[in-house]
């Protein structure tokens, strides 16, 4: 059972979570016409006056986004300082996650996006390791990403998600711990919900945007790193035989963070690592705040 916090946002004001429920009415349940984020948030650990988000702006913008999509006119300045009100009211004091989502909250059938109700809201939970920090073994979807010209992938549409839910759950019954899933074209594009990396002779290697992959911010900001750090990066198209000749093979996320792949099918990887502790040594620096170079990529919110 996941520890909910208790206060959530429903309804354009502040509520008791449970008291934040919708009917089995709602149009978004049965069309999947919804979009959401995912932010981790922190306790400071060197002042628990305060807590810490880590690229709130860039989440709040992808929402956005993902709004306009579903013709819902939701600024990221709004959904930004009700995110920061959310943090004040729940006073967290461990690690934890903020859901917040925008969907249709109309009752009634016919799937549409005009002429129609939509809302927003947020809740959050306490949330530690989504995957094993040691490393985990991933196996080859039989499920394919979807095309963007078939839905907006550029949001994170909650419809979108049965894939994932597919992928992920034929990785876990198989023995597995994550998907890896391919694009349309057959090229490698990303796990169940984190983009994907790999490294061969040195070289940071990650499907580009135009092969159907998420916008990941956590993607986004590796990327960021290892251009600092000196790594040479590149963004293209990945082989799935490239997968199990590479040096080192991660996946990042929100929810995930830096993973390491330990194995992927039957094709085992070196337990040396360099460039993916670099890179997730670092990362964990910045989301504590112990990095002055990417300070601005965190936001401070008193408690
Ligand atoms: C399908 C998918 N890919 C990639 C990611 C990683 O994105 P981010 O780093 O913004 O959390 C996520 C998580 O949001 C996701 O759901």
């Amino acid at each position: 059972m996941h520890n909910f916090l208790p206060i959530a946002y429903f309804r354009n004001q502040f509520v008791p979570f449970t008291d934040a429920n919708i009917s089995i009415a709602t149009h978004a349940l049965h069309y999947g016409t919804a979009a959401f984020g995912g932010l981790r948030g922190i306790p400071d650990p060197q002042n628990p006056q305060q807590a810490l988000l880590f690229r709130l702006d860039r989440h709040c913008q992808r929402l956005s986004n993902s709004a306009r999509f579903l013709l819902f006119d939701l600024s990221a300045d709004k959904i930004q300082s009700i995110i920061v009100d959310f943090v004040k009211k729940n006073q967290p004091t461990s690690s934890f996650y903020i859901r917040p989502l925008v969907y249709t909250s109309d009752l009634g059938i016919s799937p549409r996006l005009h002429n129609i109700e939509k809302d927003f809201f947020v809740y959050g939970l306490e949330l530690g390791d989504y995957l094993s920090p040691e490393g985990i073994n991933c196996r080859i979807s039989s499920w394919y990403r979807q095309e963007d010209r078939s839905l907006p992938l550029r949001g994170k549409i909650s419809g979108a998600y049965i894939t994932s839910s597919l992928a992920k759950t034929e990785a876990v019954e198989s023995g597995f711990d994550e998907a890896i899933l391919m694009n349309s074209q057959g090229k490698v594009c990303e796990a169940s919900g984190m983009n994907i990396f790999i490294v061969r002779n040195g070289q940071l290697i990650t499907p580009g945007y135009e092969q159907d992959i998420l916008e990941g911010i956590t993607r986004d900001s590796v990327l960021t790193l290892a251009r600092d750090l000196g790594i040479p990066t590149v963004e293209r198209s990945v082989d799935k035989s490239e997968l199990f000749i590479a040096d080192e093979v991660f996946l990042c996320g929100t929810a995930a963070k830096i993973t390491p792949v330990k194995r992927i099918e039957n094709y085992s990887f070196s337990t040396k690592r360099p460039i993916t502790e670099k890179l997730r040594e670092k990362l964990t620096a910045i989301t504590e705040n112990r990095d002055p170079q990417y300070q601005d990529w965190v936001y401070t919110i008193p408690l």
